[in-house]
Order: C-alpha cells, then sequence, then structure tokens
C-alpha cells in the first residue's frame, strides 16, 4: 500500500504547506492564468516574477492520499479528447506530460478516462472498435498502482452519428448496444473496478431522458436493466453504478434515481452503486444534505461515489479573486465531508487536475477556476481544505 495514514510526516508537509499556500493566496498566486505563467506542462516550479521575494503556493506532493483512510480511492479524471481537441492536447491525452503524470500517480489512487471510454471514441464506425487510447489510460494506472473508474457505457452525448442518425432498426440497435458493452467491459474485466453504466438519464426536470439517449428513446428504461445485466455478466467482479449531475441534494431528480433503483434491485438487477458528479456551481448554495442523501442510497445496501468533483465560479479574464477561492474550499468539504460521513462512500474523484484543463470555461462563459490546483498546478485552499478534512478521518 503506498498510503501512509495520517502520518507525522505528511501533518508536517502539510503545516509546510498551508503556511506556503497563505503567503501565495495573499500574493494572488493562485489567480489562475497570471500573465507570467508558464503554460501547462512546464514545472510551475520557479518564483513567479510577479510575486516578489514570496514563495508562490506549491505543487502538491502527495498529501492527499497521505491523509486519506485506506478504504478511499482519490480519483482524478485524466485531461484527453472532448474539448481539449481543440487545444494543445490534440487527440491525445495530458499524460504525454512528465509533470502531469507525475502529478496523478503521487497524488491519487484512482483515475477516470475523461472522454476515451465514450461510444464516439471507441466506435468512430460501426463495425470498429478502436481501444488504442483507453489501452494507454488502463495501462498507465496499473504501472502506477491506481485503480480506473470507467466512464461511460450508456450517455446521451458523444454518441457516433452512425448510432444517432437513426438508421439502426430496433433489433439492430438493441444489439449494436449489447455487443458495446459485452467487448467494452469484457475487454477491461478484472482491470476497471467501477463503471459509470448509465450516465445521466434524467433530465434536470428529472424527466427520463428519451428526447436526446438514442436508447431510451426507442426502448423506454427497460434498457437500462438490460445495460446492467451485459456489464455484469461481462465483467461479475466490477462494481456498477448510475451516475449523474444535480442530484447531489434532496429533490425531484435525486428522488427519480432513488425510486429507479429500488426497482432495479427489486428485480434483481446487478446495480451496486449510486455515483453524484458534484459539478457545483458557486452561483448557488452548497449542497447542505448531501449526506443525507447519500445516506438513504447507502441504506438501500449500495456503494455511493463522488464522481467529478468540480466547483466553477465567475472569473475576470479567467482570473478567480482570492475570496472566491477561499470560499470555493467549503463547496469541495460539503462534498468530501459527505463522503467521509457515509462508510459505503468509498470512491471520492475530481474532475480534470488543474485549471489548465477543466471543461468549464468550455461550457460556462465567465466562469471558471473549477478545479484544486491553478493552471500551473499550484495548490488552492480547497486543496488545502480537502487535505485538511481527509485528515480528521471518517
Ligand atoms: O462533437 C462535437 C463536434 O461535432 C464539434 O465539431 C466540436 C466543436 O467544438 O465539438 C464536439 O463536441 C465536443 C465533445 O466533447 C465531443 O468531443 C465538445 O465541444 C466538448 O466540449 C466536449 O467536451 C467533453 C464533455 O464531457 C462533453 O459533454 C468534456 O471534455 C468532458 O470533460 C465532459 O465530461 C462530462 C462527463 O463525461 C459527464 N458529466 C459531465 C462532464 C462535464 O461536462
Amino acid at each position: 500500500m503506498r498510503r501512509t495514514r495520517n502520518s507525522r510526516s505528511a501533518r508536517l508537509r502539510f503545516a509546510a504547506l498551508a503556511t506556503a499556500l497563505a503567503l501565495g493566496a495573499a500574493l494572488g498566486a493562485c489567480s489562475p492564468g497570471a500573465p507570467s505563467a508558464p503554460s501547462p506542462g512546464t514545472s510551475g516550479d520557479e518564483a513567479d516574477p510577479q510575486d516578489g521575494a514570496a514563495s508562490p503556493a506549491p505543487l502538491p506532493s502527495g498529501e492527499l492520499v497521505s491523509a486519506s483512510p485506506d478504504d478511499l480511492r482519490l480519483g482524478v479524471a485524466v485531461a484527453g479528447g472532448g474539448h481539449h481537441l481543440e487545444t494543445g492536447l490534440g487527440s491525445g491525452t495530458a499524460l504525454a506530460d512528465e509533470t502531469y503524470a507525475s502529478l496523478v500517480a503521487e497524488n491519487f489512487t484512482s483515475l477516470s478516462p475523461e472522454n476515451q471510454l465514450k461510444w464516439e471514441w471507441l466506435r468512430p464506425e460501426r463495425e470498429t472498435f478502436d481501444f488504442a487510447a483507453a489501452d494507454e489510460l488502463v495501462a498507465f494506472a496499473q504501472e502506477h498502482g491506481l485503480a480506473v473508474r470507467g466512464h461511460t457505457l450508456f450517455w446521451h452525448s458523444q454518441n457516433p452519428a452512425w448510432l444517432t442518425s437513426g438508421e439502426l432498426d430496433d433489433d439492430e440497435l438493441r444489439e449494436v448496444l449489447r455487443e458495446h458493452v459485452e467487448t467494452v467491459v469484457g475487454r477491461y474485466a478484472g482491470q476497471i473496478e467501477q463503471w459509470d453504466v448509465a450516465n445521466e438519464i434524467f433530465e434536470d426536470q428529472a424527466r427520463l431522458r428519451t428526447r436526446d439517449n438514442p436508447f431510451l428513446g426507442r426502448f423506454g428504461v427497460e434498457i437500462v436493466a438490460d445495460v446492467f445485466r451485459w456489464a455484469h455478466e461481462a465483467d461479475p467482479e466490477a462494481l456498477l453504478f448510475l451516475n449523474d449531475y444535480a442530484i447531489e441534494s434532496i429533490g425531484p431528480k435525486s428522488d427519480a434515481y432513488f425510486e429507479l433503483v429500488q426497482e432495479l434491485l427489486a428485480d434483481g438487477v446487478p446495480v451496486h452503486g449510486m455515483g453524484f458528479q458534484g459539478h457545483l456551481s458557486m452561483k448557488y448554495p452548497k449542497p447542505g444534505d448531501m449526506r443525507e442523501n447519500l445516506e438513504r442510497f447507502a441504506e438501500l445496501g449500495l456503494e455511493v461515489a463522488v464522481t467529478e468533483a468540480d466547483v466553477r465560479m465567475a472569473v475576470e479574464d479567467g482570473v478567480a479573486s482570492p475570496e472566491d477561492l477561499a470560499a470555493q474550499a467549503g463547496y469541495y468539504e460539503v462534498m468530501l465531508d459527505a463522503c467521509l460521513e457515509v462508510d459505503s462512500c468509498r470512491s471520492f474523484t475530481v474532475w480534470g487536475l488543474s485549471d489548465a484543463f477543466s471543461w468549464v470555461p468550455f461550457f460556462f462563459a465567465g466562469e471558471g477556476a473549477a478545479t484544486l490546483l491553478d493552471e500551473e498546478y499550484r495548490v488552492k485552499p480547497a486543496y488545502v481544505a480537502l487535505v485538511d478534512r481527509l485528515a480528521t478521518g471518517r
């Protein structure tokens, strides 16, 4: 086991980290997009001339993992594909950069491919599977002793045109889905610990997403049970999750999942977990009842997980205020706290290593700074808050 739980050295490192962070934050060192920022992938170790003589906030060096309870996976989505296609990454992943790769390997115990297991990546053509990018990520995880969360088998987004064009009849569509699930889950059997089997199957108003999910539109909710059964047959050891955003609190959308999952369990469908993505915005209050919400799913015998945590805020020219960065810590803390207080929450994943690769600015104009590290991989108050919360244990 790579972790040393709450070790003295971790505490000392943390104290030094907190002091350095306070200095750095006071001087605005955490502002993403600072004019003198080196491009992502450079070491970020050099003092920023804008900071005068003061030390910038440090890069993380394993504090999260050191402070974490042994039964909690700390995960990160590895940048690549999706919105990164139009940036410097092209079709590769950020792991090509040594600094990025070592930060992932040293600071997390699990990774999620951000895009490479989605249909548009694996199934560019109906007859062709392309596992090259996903294989690389899984190999990296194995080399560094990280678990993998698989994301995702059944979703309304990032599907290839041949699948969504409507050219397949019902039998063909069902067969293509069965083949996809069995092939993909089977390929990574024993290597992918948890799968987000069905992703975002309810709209924001808790209506089943029949309008834009090609499978739900054709077959209704019954197809969800089939997908779980096929996945389970392909890898009986993998933990199989439903997963969605905007379900952190108790409300119509999380209630819809609560009802559906009870029906699935009553029918003997192999559903093992409920994933709460955790894409929060500081425009809205913190999810005050997240622990209770996770608890009610746990009481059904499910694992629960925070699967895609990030916290976005208003930015000006990409720069967040020190006050907002400090307040952001509280949002992350609420999510980690809920997870730590529920025994069957064994996985806490953040959606992106640093602001250099976050999806947020591409989707929300004027918002950003959503991850734990700034664009130069320096820690933000949220990172320190999570280390602190982890150190207090479950
Ligand atoms: O497919 C279109 C293409 O036709 C068009 O030419 C191109 C022009 O920009 O865009 C393409 O879509 C991109 C898509 O990935 C597919 O490659 C989007 O711009 C791009 O923004 C998108 O990004 C990914 C997003 O999922 C898609 O919804 C992000 O990289 C990825 O981080 C994000 O991850 C999701 C999780 O999977 C599920 N939960 C929410 C989370 C954040 O949105």
